[in-house]
């Protein structure tokens, strides 16, 4: 184990207090949290010999300038799920810094310039819309988006402003340099492959689609102990038929995943009847042919369910992204860093890579993790796998660097 992975552990440490929750992780896009973790990201990169700035989304960049033109676009995200663990996100952030330091330690500068890319939401917590950071560097981030709301009624634009951008100037965030070389990003694997195989780093060899959705039942509020049984128009008892459908259709369908992970009930009292319930849905599967089969059914059944009870359904689309193939140019230098025994594997979770194609060539090294446990504060990762995963990474540079 090198020195140098031992201090990614420490800062991953470090970026787990930035939170919004006492005692647990959550930090969100532009949030106080956010702006803290921001701090120790930028003296890490200035530390590295990076040149740092915040885009207008709020993307933190830093360059580490090499001795040509070309760059190679480093990074992960630094926002969390709510209750998150420590690693989803700002484990490759700070690898890809670390990479950066140990070329500033040896005083070497590759052909190329190395910018590390941080980006400002990936999970979509705050405004429930994925992958802003890596949007706005793709040019893909539309200004409708700016209107959307968090649970506060603080506008996307209005915190993008508060956290010290300026949203009429997204546009500035894209990408408009030559094509960079390509984009690299390590992460906790999130699954149990690595484990199971006994290996300490794999190769994504894709990224699975997803499409999430918000549905709204409405029905009628009313007294819990008045209103008969018959004459009952209950939000919730629908949502919950489709909660149920949901996942007898996921468990129907070979390697479909479809979740509920958000449900609000209105008024939400013990003795009021539920009048409204909106719900989250969240589909995943890695052919996008049988996603969007899925997705039509789910959406069918919501509107029967809607009809039958006599209630009101609305269905908004939330985000929508088709499956990525991993550059078959990356996965060979990759291969060729890890050396005898590389693996690929699938990614089921969605990644900054997604937008980043639209862009450049994109790669990815898993760190295998315990148990394959994320989104969850069990999430472990050992010090001795970040110190392959950052020498891969070395190897990976050194390899783009040959002629
Ligand atoms: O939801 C995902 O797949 C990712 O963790 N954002
Ligand atoms: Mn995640
Ligand atoms: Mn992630």
């Amino acid at each position: 184990m090198t020195d140098l992975a031992q201090t990614v552990m420490e800062r991953c440490d470090q970026l787990a207090v930035c939170s919004e929750e006492h005692g647990r992780i959550t930090r969100p896009f532009a949030s106080e949290a956010m702006r803290r973790a921001h701090d120790h990201v930028t003296e890490w990169m200035r530390h590295a010999g990076m040149e740092v700035r915040r885009d207008n989304i709020g993307n933190l960049r830093g360059r580490y300038a090499g001795t040509g033109e070309g760059t190679l676009l480093v990074g992960s995200h630094l926002d969390s799920v709510r209750d998150a663990g420590k690693y989803d996100g700002p484990l490759g952030v700070l690898v890809a810094i670390a990479a950066v330091q140990r070329l500033h330690d040896a005083n070497r500068r590759l052909p190329f310039g190395v910018e590390v890319l941080a980006f400002a939401d990936e999970e979509g917590l705050r405004f429930g819309s994925t992958y802003l950071g890596s949007r706005a560097v793709a040019g893909e981030l539309d200004q409708d988006e700016l209107r959307r709301t968090d649970a506060d009624g603080v506008t996307m634009a209005e915190a993008i402003r508060a956290f010290g951008g300026d949203p009429a100037k997204l546009a500035a965030d894209r990408w408009t340099g030559d094509r960079p070389l390509a984009y690299v990003e390590v992460h906790i694997e999130q699954g149990p492959v690595l484990e199971s195989l006994g290996l300490p780093v794999g190769i994504v060899s894709a990224i699975a689609g997803q499409s999430r959705y918000e549905i709204t039942f409405t029905g009628e509020a009313g007294h819990a102990g008045t209103v008969p049984m018959d004459r009952r128009r209950d939000a919730l008892t629908a949502a919950c038929e489709v909660v149920l459908g949901v996942e007898t259709l996921a468990k129907t369908e070979d390697r479909m995943v479809a979740t509920v992970g958000k449900l609000e009930v209105e008024p939400g009292a013990a003795n009021v009847i539920p009048g409204r319930v909106t719900f989250t849905l969240d589909l995943r599967h890695p052919s996008d042919a049988n996603r969007a089969s899925a997705s039509e059914a789910v959406l069918a059944l919501a509107e029967k369910t809607a009809e039958r009870r006599k209630l009101a359904v609305e269905i908004r689309p939330v985000s929508e992204r088709a499956a990525v193939s991993c550059s078959p140019r990356v996965i060979a230098l990759l291969r060729k860093a890890i050396g005898d025994g590389a693996v690929e594997v699938a990614s089921g979770a969605g990644h900054d890579g997604v937008y980043m194609s639209e862009i450049t060539d994109v790669g990815m090294l898993f760190v295998r993790c315990k148990g394959g446990i994320s989104h969850h504060p069990a999430e472990s990762v050992t010090a001795a796998d970040v110190g392959v995963a950052l020498d891969v990474l070395g190897r990976f540079l050194d390899l783009l660097a040959q002629p």
